[in-house]
């Protein structure tokens, strides 16, 4: 049975979505991460979720507050683990759990890309425009 609109509505309340300004996706699938091992993958994995909680980004709300899911491919495939943020379309290899902490701070906290690990950018149109 499909699940009520109104129950939806509730869990993304719990959830605080709505009040993010950014997205992270973390792709922590057998293909880019082939490189590393799934091991590492999830190893990076568990250190965004960490530090992010650590640093009251997630399940939070304010300029930083940040929403966080673990992808199985974002179709590059290779030089993972790859990462993408939005709504600046940042897109970042290599993101092993040493990276995190880094991007976290830089990214996320300052606001300013760690330009060295980025390999693509698309923007999105804010929704509103
Ligand atoms: S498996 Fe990670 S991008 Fe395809």
């Amino acid at each position: 049975m499909a699940e009520s609109n109104e129950k939806l509505a509730g869990i993304a309340e719990k959830l605080l979505i709505g009040q993010f300004h950014r997205h992270v996706f973390l792709c922590a699938g057998d293909a880019c991460c082939a490189g590393v091992g799934r091991e590492a993958a999830q190893a990076a994995w568990d250190a965004l979720k960490d530090i992010l909680k650590e640093k009251h980004l997630s399940l939070a709300t304010g300029p930083c507050a940040c929403y966080r899911t673990k992808v199985g491919c974002l179709r590059v495939c290779t030089g993972g683990p790859v990462m993408v943020v939005y709504p600046e379309g940042t897109w970042y290899g290599n993101m092993t759990a040493d990276r995190i902490p880094r991007f976290v701070q830089e990214h996320l906290i300052e606001g300013k890309p760690v330009e060295e690990w980025v390999f693509a950018r698309n923007p999105l149109p804010t929704a509103d425009a």
